[in-house]
């Protein structure tokens, strides 16, 4: 496979090509970017992270979106406070992308229904789950999602993470790149010492 060519020196070229990856990681589970780790602050005030699936990237809203469990942590945790941090890492490329912004659950309208709809019937199920994600179980098959099927929506939510800043930085043999945006009525960019 070739390695598409790095954005160089020029930071509106670094912005174009995060939202250009971000959307190839939301359309292709192959692509670098389809996985991210989403950091949030418990109750107690201690971060958490855990790895998602990038399910959408809407350059023009400047908003990612996730799919999760409604009866998750990080739902709780996003519905009590919404700043997160997101983190990306094409190992090939040598480039990592973190993401600070504001994430809102959503559980009802159009949106998530066009979600779900696209959802196959097995990745469903997930969400119709009996016990909650994080329960304890006696055994593990406790948590088994219903045969048959179970019909609606479930515990089913998108998490749409609406991003205020962005920071590039791709290691380079000749001297690392790190690049800084926030947005302000349009993306503000700035190179920043490696
Ligand atoms: C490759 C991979 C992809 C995952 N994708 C998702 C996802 O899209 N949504 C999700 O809620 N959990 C996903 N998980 C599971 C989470 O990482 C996490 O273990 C689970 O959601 C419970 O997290 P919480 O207790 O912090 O809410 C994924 C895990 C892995 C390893």
């Amino acid at each position: 496979m070739t390695t598409p060519p790095l954005p160089g020196d020029s930071l509106a070229a670094i912005a174009t090509e995060v939202w250009l990856r971000l959307a190839r990681g939301a359309a292709d589970r192959r692509a670098a970017f389809s996985r991210m780790q989403v950091a949030t602050l418990t109750a107690q005030g201690w971060p958490d992270i855990r790895t998602v699936i990038l399910r959408g990237a809407d350059e023009a809203g400047r908003r990612l979106s996730f799919h999760t469990d409604r009866r998750s942590a990080k739902a709780s945790e996003i519905a009590a406070d919404g700043r997160v941090a997101l983190h990306l890492w094409d190992p090939q490329a040598e480039v990592q992308l973190r993401l600070w912004g504001q994430a809102a659950v959503e559980t009802e309208g159009t949106e998530v229904e066009a979600a779900w709809s696209r959802l196959a019937p097995r990745q469903r199920q997930v969400y119709h789950a009996p016990l909650a994600p994080g329960s304890t179980l006696r055994a593990p098959a406790e948590a088994d999602p219903p045969h048959p099927p179970a019909d609606g929506r479930g515990a089913f939510a998108r998490v749409d993470v609406t991003v205020a800043r962005f920071e590039w930085l791709e290691l380079r043999l000749t001297g690392h790149r790190r690049a800084r945006f926030d947005w302000q009525k349009g993306w503000q960019g700035r190179w920043l010492a490696p």
